[in-house]
């Protein structure tokens, strides 16, 4: 690869990527432009819960651009429409505000609980979020996040977000005072590590919630839509938030996120939200043909089986190598390594064939997708197995 033949350098410089260019994608396999294939077990970020280009999402796309591509939000489609009540349906949630990623679909769950705030709790403005959360790129929802990494950026951040720790629901209940106005969590933290609520907590958040008036708000965008065996991750904990937020899977690969509420937190007025491609038809084509997949309780069943299986094999990597624990839920596990070593092994896994990322530097993240099979989970480990072992990690118990 050189500039010559791919001229990487017209892209701005925003991350480190390994010096190939993927052309093709089908399933768990991603091919680059040497025609050299990869096992992909980061599925763009946990995004194409269907595996590289499916046939049901790339079939949906290819009808609804030849019928209708969009025709403004100023106007109905007939696919947002569907897609918003097969949301609904499912979900314990009564409206639906469609946008094009997580970040946009985070930052109208602020604006929404401000204007709740400013209705309903006298200008309560405050959300209560978490150390080491992650709700995207945008200012608010930076401000709103936890990572460490963003505290000195973009100052000044935007106010409002007083943080509290994870499964410490006194931290919370200390920060809440007359401008708090909600609650605002992911199930999982993922891009901290992949660090969960636990389900009592869930419970206890949406108890203290409740008992002070203010509005849960669950970001699921990376734990929704199977991705830990339930539909939505909050019926684990048979809890309903007032409003959720949806993303990367939810589109099976293609830009799409959602923001849904209860009837009383949709307080919108016109003209408070909106933007141009929100609720195209063309991508609430491909979330209708996910949905259709991922919805029912044999596909769900498989992911909370699977992911066992994934969950069983890793401990037992671990075991052999003197690793740490395994955490998470269903198909987004991390392995903790117990050293800062994960960076290497991403790069070893990357030259024989595996993609793999490293939320933190002794973490090693799983989201493959979510149809991903046996075979393809002992071929990944395998390889992990083997990059240990010459990383001379091994420490054999048996
Ligand atoms: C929990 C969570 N919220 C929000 C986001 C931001 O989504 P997007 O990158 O689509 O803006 C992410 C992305 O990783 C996420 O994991």
């Amino acid at each position: 690869m050189n500039k010559a033949t791919h001229p990487f350098d017209a892209l701005m410089e925003i991350t480190s990527r390994p010096p190939t260019v993927f052309v093709r994608g089908e399933g768990s396999f991603l091919w680059d432009y040497t025609g050299r294939r990869y096992l992909d077990f980061v599925q763009g970020w946990a995004v194409n819960c269907l595996g590289h280009s499916p046939p049901a999402v790339a079939e949906a796309l290819a009808t609804q651009a030849r019928r209708l591509i969009t025709p403004s939000p100023a106007y109905f489609n007939d696919a947002s429409l569907k897609l918003a009540k097969a949301l609904v349906d499912q979900s314990r949630l009564d409206r639906v505000f469609f946008a094009n990623s997580g970040a946009e679909a985070n930052e109208g769950a602020i604006k929404l609980a401000r204007k709740y705030g400013a209705l309903h709790r006298n200008g309560a403005h405050e959300i209560i979020t978490f150390d080491g959360g992650f709700h995207g790129r945008t200012l608010a929802t930076m401000s709103a996040s936890g990572k460490k990494a963003f505290e000195p950026l973009f100052e000044p951040k935007v106010s409002g977000f007083p943080k509290a720790r994870l499964n410490d629901l006194d931290s919370v209940e200390r920060l809440v005072n007359d401008k708090t106005v909600a609650v605002m969590l992911e199930p999982i933290q993922g891009e901290a590590g992949v660090w969960p609520a636990t389900d009592q907590f869930l419970r206890d958040l949406r108890e203290l919630t409740t008992a002070h008036g203010l509005l849960l708000i669950l970001d699921e965008i990376q734990t929704g839509i199977g991705r830990t065996g339930k539909l939505f991750h909050y019926q684990h904990a048979d809890i309903a938030p007032d409003i959720m937020t949806l993303g990367k899977g939810i589109g099976g690969g293609v830009p799409l996120a959602a923001l849904l509420a209860t009837e009383e937190a949709s307080c919108f007025e016109h003209g408070d939200q909106g933007g141009t491609f929100c609720g195209n038809p063309l991508m609430c084509a491909a979330g209708l043909a996910v949905l259709k997949t991922v919805a029912t309780p044999e596909f769900l069943k498989s992911v909370a089986d699977t992911g066992l299986y994934l969950e069983s094999e890793l401990q037992r990597l671990s075991a052999r190598h003197g690793l740490g624990d395994v955490r998470g839920r269903g198909l987004l596990l991390a392995l903790d390594l117990k050293a800062p070593i994960a960076a290497s092994i991403v790069a070893r896994a990357f030259e024989e064939g595996v993609l793999l990322n490293a939320p933190k530097p002794d973490a090693l993240r799983f989201m493959p997708a979510l149809n991903v099979v046996r075979q393809e989970i002992d071929a990944m480990v395998g390889c992990l197995d083997a990059v240990l072992t010459r990383m001379g990690v091994a420490r054999r118990v048996a």
